[in-house]
C-alpha cells in the first residue's frame, strides 16, 4: 500500500499561505506552495479542516461537511488543488470530524435524534469535557442537556443511531467521489460511549497521555472508548473502501487494537509524548512497532512545537528518529524549519491556548509578513530562529536540508524490522534497519560512532578511524 512508508505533510491551511490578502491562508495558497512540499520529498498532504465553521475550535466545529469555507476558497479551488497535487504525485488526505458538529450545524436544530439530548433537571452524569468543565450544557433550543466531549459549541453525534452513521458515510463518499485519497479521522476515541451513560469513576493516578487537569480528575472508562468501538469504525471503513484511514485515537498504544481492526493506521501518541531520552523512546517504539500499523508523529497543531517539547538541541535528532523508523511518518508544517512556539495573539483566539503552535509559515526574509500574506496575518508570522524557508533553502547545513536528506534516504531504509542495540552507552539510542545503523547521541558528551560509511549526519562528524559522535548528534551509517 502506498502509505506503508509514506511521509505525510500536515498543512494547517489557515497558516500556510494566503493568496488573497485577507490574512488567512487558503486553498489557492496551498496550491502555490505545493512545489515546496514536493521539494521536501513528502508523498502526501493532510489538509486540516477547511469546512465552513464559526471557528470556536478552528475548523473542528463544522457547519457543513460538504462545503469549503469561503474564507479558504471555493469547491472549484479545492478540485483544482486536488488535481494539481495528484499531478505532482501527491496523495491528499482530508480531515474528517465524525464525532461532533458545530452547534450551528443545521442537524443540531433539525435532527435532535442525531445528538445526546436529555430533558431532565440535572445533567445525566458526571462526565467532564476534554477542554475542561462539564461535558453537558443546557440546550439553547430548550430541549434539556446536550453532550459535548470538547467545547460546548461542539455537540457530540450519537454513533449508536444508524442514521448518523449513514450521514457520515455519505460525507466520506462525497469527498472520495471528488478524488481524495483518504482521511485523517478526528478524535476517534470519542466516537462511542457507554450506552447507559454511566458516571466515570474518579482517577486513581496520572493519565497515560497528557490531559487537561480538570478532565484528568476522572478515569474515562465510560465517556469514551466504548468496548464496541470497532462497530463504529467499521461504519467508516464501509464507506471508505480501501482508501487510507488514519485514526487520531488519543489512547496509549496497547489500547489501539479494536480501532486498528478497521483502520489502516493510528497515530502513535506514546512516542509523541515520550520523554526525549533513550529508554522512554525505546519503550514507546517497541510497543508500537509490533503492530506495524502505527503512524509516527511528533508534532501537530494541538501541542507545543518540537523545540519547546523536546528541546531545541534535540530537534534534528527528533527528525532523524521520526524519519528512520519503519512505517508512515507525519510532519507538521514548520517542523522542518525548527519553528518554536510563538507568542500567540494578544487576546487568545483558541480558548484552549493553542494559538502558539499555529503561527503562519515564514517563507522569506525580505517581504513583510515573511511572504505569508500581503495583508494582516490572522496570527503574527512565526519567528524562525533557524531562518525562513528561503534562508534554509540556501544553507546546506540547515534543518530543512536535513529533513530533505532524511526523506530521500527512506528509499534505502527498506528493512521493515528494527533491532535496538542493547550495548549502546548511556544517553544513546541505537538501532539497525536492514544494512543501516542509526545512532542518536541524546547526551552532552561525545560517544564512539559506529564503523561504516556515514550516509547522513545531523551535524558534521569527522571521518576518521576512531571517530566520535558529537553531543546531540544523530548519524546513519551504511553497514553493507
Ligand atoms: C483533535 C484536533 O486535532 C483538535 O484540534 C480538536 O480541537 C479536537 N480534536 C476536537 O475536534
Amino acid at each position: 500500500m502506498w502509505w506503508e512508508r509514506a511521509v505525510v505533510y500536515q498543512v494547517y491551511p489557515r497558516s500556510f499561505q494566503d493568496s488573497d490578502g485577507d490574512g488567512l491562508g487558503d486553498l489557492p495558497g496551498v496550491g502555490r506552495r505545493l512545489d515546496y512540499i514536493a521539494g521536501l520529498g513528502a508523498d502526501a498532504v493532510w489538509l486540516s479542516p477547511f469546512y465552513p465553521s464559526p471557528d470556536h475550535d478552528f475548523g473542528y466545529d463544522v457547519t457543513d461537511f460538504r462545503a469549503v469555507d469561503p474564507r479558504f476558497g471555493t469547491m472549484r479551488d479545492f478540485d483544482e488543488l486536488l488535481e494539481q497535487a495528484h499531478g505532482l504525485g501527491f496523495k491528499v488526505l482530508m480531515d474528517l470530524v465524525p464525532c461532533h458538529t458545530s452547534i450551528d450545524h443545521p442537524w443540531f436544530r433539525e435532527r435532535p435524534d442525531f445528538y445526546f439530548l436529555r430533558d431532565m433537571p440535572k445533567p445525566p452524569n458526571n462526565w467532564r469535557a476534554a477542554f475542561g468543565g462539564p461535558a453537558w450544557s443546557r440546550d439553547p433550543h430548550g430541549r434539556g442537556w446536550y453532550l459535548h466531549s470538547f467545547f460546548p459549541e461542539q455537540p457530540d453525534l450519537d454513533w449508536r443511531n444508524p442514521e448518523v452513521v449513514a450521514a457520515m458515510q455519505d460525507v466520506i463518499r462525497f469527498w472520495l467521489h471528488r478524488g481524495v485519497d483518504g482521511f485523517r479521522l478526528d478524535a476517534l476515541d470519542r466516537l462511542m460511549k457507554d450506552p447507559e451513560l454511566r458516571d466515570d469513576p474518579p482517577a486513581t493516578g496520572p493519565p497515560p497521555l497528557p490531559l487537561d487537569p480538570d478532565h484528568a480528575t476522572l478515569e474515562h472508562v465510560h465517556s469514551r472508548n466504548a468496548p464496541d468501538i470497532d462497530r463504529g469504525i467499521a461504519g467508516l471503513r464501509e464507506a471508505a473502501g480501501d482508501h487510507l484511514l488514519v485514526g487520531e485515537v488519543y489512547l496509549p498504544t496497547d489500547q489501539l487494537g479494536p480501532y486498528l481492526r478497521h483502520l489502516d493506521l493510528a497515530f502513535c501518541f506514546d512516542l509523541y509524548h515520550s520523554r526525549f531520552e533513550p529508554e522512554a523512546l525505546r519503550r514507546a517504539i517497541d510497543t508500537a512497532v509490533a503492530s506495524r500499523r502505527l503512524a509516527w508523529v511528533l508534532s501537530n497543531h494541538d501541542f507545543q512545537r518540537l523545540p519547546n517539547r523536546v528541546g531545541p538541541e534535540n530537534v534534528a535528532l527528533a527528525a532523524l528518529l521520526l524519519l528512520t523508523l519503519p512505517g508512515c511518518a507525519f510532519i507538521y508544517q514548520g517542523d522542518e524549519l525548527g519553528l518554536p512556539d510563538g507568542p500567540g495573539d494578544e487576546v487568545p483566539l483558541d480558548r484552549f491556548g493553542r494559538d502558539r503552535f499555529r503561527h503562519p509559515m515564514p517563507w522569506t526574509d525580505d517581504e513583510p509578513n515573511g511572504g505569508f500574506t500581503s495583508g494582516k496575518p490572522w496570527l503574527p508570522v512565526a519567528r524562525a530562529p533557524r531562518g525562513s524557508v528561503q534562508a534554509q533553502q540556501r544553507d546546506p547545513q540547515s534543518l530543512l536540508q536535513t529533513y530533505r536528506a532524511l526523506i530521500a534516504l527512506r528509499a534505502e531504509l527498506t528493512g521493515g524490522e528494527i533491532a535496538f542495540d542493547d550495548a549502546s552507552p548511556d544517553g544513546v539510542l541505537a538501532y539497525r534497519r536492514g544494512d543501516h545503523e542509526i545512532v542518536l547521541n541524546i547526551s552532552d558528551t561525545p560517544v564512539p560512532a559506529p564503523e561504516g560509511q556515514i550516509v547522513l549526519a545531523t551535524s558534521p562528524v569527522r571521518q576518521a578511524h576512531s571517530r566520535m559522535l558529537p553531543p546531540r548528534t544523530g548519524i546513519v551509517v551504511g553497514l553493507g
